[in-house]
């Protein structure tokens, strides 16, 4: 039954026998708002992102020092969410054009954004300074000297942290694993014989532009990571480059920036990694260094995405089609055909991701049978959940939920085979309100102008 990891804090079983999130069972909330949808917990991504910024500030505080919290706006943004988050206290990481209007446009104060990007348009750039953003993150050699131009040209001094790479890889995906040397982000601080790393020259360049103002450095080293490990390693590296910059240039950067990272529960089976112990490892491995190099501690920065939306995300299909495949060695497959697929779920197809789903709209007594939740769109590998144990019931007609959908889910979406994307629709306390709203036909034909 839905209840603890990996679902959101409100899902449970009512009298009836089904689901209910928020407060709303969910026979009513498909009735409401059709499907397939996504449903966010507000009150349990709230609470996440509350949790996760007193975890850091606390941890922070213990060595004299403070941090503010930016929620990765890439896990999943609309308006409704950056209120949210600033609501808890949070600040908006953007990545894009898109995001940063989204952003601005829920009236996030530009000073609480920050904007990243390895390949930044013009656009991207001039709007993040028009609008004040608090730090535009460089991400190689040739951006220092754009941005620079830029705020020339806007008339003012653009806020910067330089993204680093430390040579720390961690994560869960080669695709989503960021800082190990050979990929396209950052700029190493590992210097050839002899020679300077792409980092120092970078900042030293940074510092030497009027135009600029060098407010930290940059690492994020992967996504759904689940040990401290990582972090601890890429954190004393930041400090030792601090340490080193200042003894070059007499200047001391002022901040930190560990990036996002941290990993959630999937499965039942997986264990939620402790936040506060991992913002107590981080800090603590920051203050080490810090003692080490006789440096003071630096104001700290975190961008987690997933641990605040993923959890609190679950995506509600209809079943359609049942079918049972006899396998060659003489076994079954049954595959359990829903109304969405890797158009709204591409994290399995892509990563090889693995999720959780149930049945929600019903209880069933029937025995389990290893089922797969495949979507509609004409490719094989249109897998939602590759393996999951279904009662041996399950009709057309019936709700399923997949779990920890909230983060990378509609943000990756697609239109593939031309099948609209779902809504959003938060729930809390009773109340279902859709925060954004299922596509149509009529959308995506109103792109085909030719
Ligand atoms: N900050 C930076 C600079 C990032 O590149 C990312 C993620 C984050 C923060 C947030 O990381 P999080 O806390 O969510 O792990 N599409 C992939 C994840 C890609 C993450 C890319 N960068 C997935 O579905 O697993």
């Amino acid at each position: 039954m839905p209840a603890g990891v990996p679902w959101p804090s409100s899902a449970e079983r009512t009298s009836s026998g089904e689901i209910s999130v928020g407060g709303i069972g969910v026979t009513d909330l498909a009735a409401q708002v059709g499907t397939p949808v996504y449903l966010l917990d507000e009150g349990d991504m709230r609470a996440r992102a509350r949790r996760i910024r007193e975890a850091f500030v606390d941890a922070a505080s213990r060595v004299g020092s403070h941090a503010e919290v930016y929620y990765a706006g890439k896990a999943f943004l609309s308006r409704a969410v950056a209120r949210w988050m600033v609501a808890e206290g949070l600040r908006i990481d953007t990545a894009s054009l898109g995001e940063l209007t989204t952003a601005l446009e829920a009236g996030v104060e530009g000073a609480l954004i920050g904007l990243h990007g390895n390949n930044k348009s013009d656009e991207e750039i001039d709007l993040a300074l028009a609008r004040g953003v608090g730090r535009i993150v460089v991400d190689s050699r040739g951006e220092v000297d754009r941005v620079a131009r830029a705020a020339a040209a806007a008339g003012v001094v653009a806020p910067v942290m330089l993204r680093v790479t430390t040579g720390v890889h961690a994560g869960g995906h080669e695709f989503i694993s960021t800082a190990h040397e050979d990929q396209k982000f950052g700029l190493s601080i590992h210097a050839p014989d002899g020679g300077t790393s792409p980092a120092v020259d970078a900042l030293e360049a940074i510092l030497q532009r009027p135009e600029l103002h060098l407010i930290g450095i940059h690492s994020h080293i992967g996504s759904q990571i689940l040990d401290a490990a990582g972090f601890t390693a890429a954190a004393g590296a930041l400090v030792r480059l601090r340490a080193h910059l200042e003894e070059r240039t007499g200047h001391l950067v002022g901040e930190l920036d560990l990036g996002g990272g941290i990993g959630v529960p999937y499965l039942p089976e997986d264990i939620e990694p402790d936040v506060a112990a991992f913002a107590r490892a981080i800090v603590d491995a920051v203050a080490q260094a810090c003692r080490e190099t006789d440096t003071p501690v630096p104001h700290l920065s975190f961008e987690p995405g997933r641990a605040i939306a993923a959890p609190a995300g679950v995506t509600l299909y209809t079943v359609g089609t049942v079918k049972d495949v006899r396998l060659e060695d003489g076994g079954h497959r049954r595959y359990v055909a829903v109304d969405g697929g890797m158009g709204d779920h591409i994290r399995t197809a892509l990563y090889g991701a693995s999720y959780h789903a149930e049945l929600v709209s019903r209880t069933s007594d029937a025995g389990p049978v290893l089922s797969r939740i495949v979507g509609k769109h004409c490719e094989s590998g249109d897998i939602v959940v590759r393996d999951v144990m279904l009662p041996g019931d399950v009709v057309s007609g019936d709700l399923v939920a997949v779990a920890a959908t909230g983060a990378y889910g509609r943000s990756m979406a697609s239109t593939y085979n031309l099948v609209p994307r779902p809504g959003v629709v938060a729930v809390r306390e009773g109340t279902a309100t859709t925060i954004v709203r299922r596509e149509n036909v009529a959308d995506l034909l109103a792109l085909d102008v030719g």
